[in-house]
């Protein structure tokens, strides 16, 4: 039985201004399905867990309240607050202590980002089956490896090993490196040796396994919290996991996932998943005259854009802000967000 433990505490902001400081990308409704990413990935494992009671989440006090909003059957003992967002080494280092706490030993947990899109459910479930066999019979952190389809520089890449073995008639491999967010060339040349997948940021394991790989290779993270549990946050280094553990513990597998997965980075991603035979990808009340291939969102449906003679551009109206940029250059909006907020 798999304990699912979902990471809601990041900020998304290329999705500003939709995603606010209190509204980040995993409350959001991107897919068209009416249910946020964080609501659609509390469906997805709501039936592995057997229950709410067996599901758990871990997010920052900034926006926890949102989260009881949006997940109101999700027990409030099951809602671990963060008084402040330190990054995933932190959250899985914390969860993994408060929840192992609330489950046998030998549980196998799994973490769950809370803003991907998944396709294929039912293969997402069955490989999630094999990654907990995996996790039961060795010392195991497993990870779903997703086919590469271009050399992006905001995964981490995965290399694949020796085989270890069958697991509910999917193969697993040892993971002989891990790189997180390698740089454009690097990336490139891992995709040419066709060796390498992303991660999905999914994890499973067994919670001492990483308890004790924690202590080896971040002792300055996982200590504090043995210690003073909660009240250590502010003294903790802003790590993600796949800095401060993936890339240096040898007990990484890789399951090769096959079920249709996409991290929605940022307002291409969002096209990716709604683009039909239209020109544009339309979330807003739209006249154009000689425009394409824009994305345009409103919160405000009554409102009209009209765009006359545009290309390869994102629209979005929300609140009192309006933000035009051009398709190529989304992954800025989060330095122009920091600049805001220095001069408001
Ligand atoms: N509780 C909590 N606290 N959650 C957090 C925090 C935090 O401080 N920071 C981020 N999260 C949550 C985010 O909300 C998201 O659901 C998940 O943890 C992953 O964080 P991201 O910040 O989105 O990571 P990333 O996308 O840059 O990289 C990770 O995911 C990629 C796949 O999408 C890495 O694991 C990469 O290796 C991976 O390829
Ligand atoms: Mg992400």
């Amino acid at each position: 039985k798999l304990v699912p433990i979902i990471l809601a505490g990041g900020k998304g902001e290329r999705f500003w201004p939709l995603s606010r400081r209190k509204k980040p990308k995993q409350f959001l409704c991107l897919d068209g399905s009416g249910r946020s990413l964080l609501q659609a990935t509390a469906d997805r494992l709501l039936d592995l867990a057997g229950g709410w009671e067996n599901l758990w989440v871990i997010t920052s006090a900034l926006i926890a309240e949102g989260v009881i909003e949006q997940l109101p059957e999700l027990p409030k003992t099951n809602l671990l607050v963060e008084p402040e967002g330190k990054d995933t080494a932190a959250a899985v280092a914390w969860a993994t202590l408060e929840v192992s706490k609330a489950h046998t030993k030998d549980a196998i947990l799994g973490f769950f980002p809370a803003d991907h899109w998944i396709g294929d459910c039912r293969a997402y479930l069955k490989t999630l089956q094999a990654a907990t066999q995996l996790a039961k019979q060795q010392d195991a952190i497993v990870t779903l490896g997703i086919k590469p389809d271009y050399p992006s520089t905001g995964y981490g890449y995965i290399e694949q090993g020796e085989t270890t073995g069958k697991f509910d008639s999917l193969i697993a491999y040892k993971v002989n490196r891990f790189t997180e967010k390698p740089d454009q060339s690097t990336a490139q040349s891992f995709i040419e040796t066709g060796n390498f997948s992303w991660n999905s940021g999914i994890f499973i394991f067994r919670s001492q396994v990483v308890l004790d790989e924690l202590t080896v290779h971040a002792p300055e993270i996982i200590q504090p919290l043995i210690q003073k549990g909660q009240a250590a946050y502010s003294q903790l280094e802003k790590k993600s996991i796949d800095y401060a553990l993936m890339e240096k513990t040898q007990l990484a597998y890789v399951l090769p996932a096959n079920f249709g997965w996409d991290d929605l980075g940022d307002w291409n991603g969002v096209e990716r998943l709604l683009k039909g035979k239209e020109d544009n990808v339309e979330m807003a009340t739209h006249l154009g005259k000689d425009t394409k291939g824009t994305i345009l969102y409103s919160s405000d449906r009554e409102e009209v854009i009209v765009t006359i003679g545009l290309e390869d551009v994102v629209v979005v109206r929300d609140g009192n802000v309006t933000l035009i940029v051009h398709k190529d250059r989304t992954q800025e909006i989060k330095e122009v967000v920091k600049s805001l907020q220095q001069n408001p």
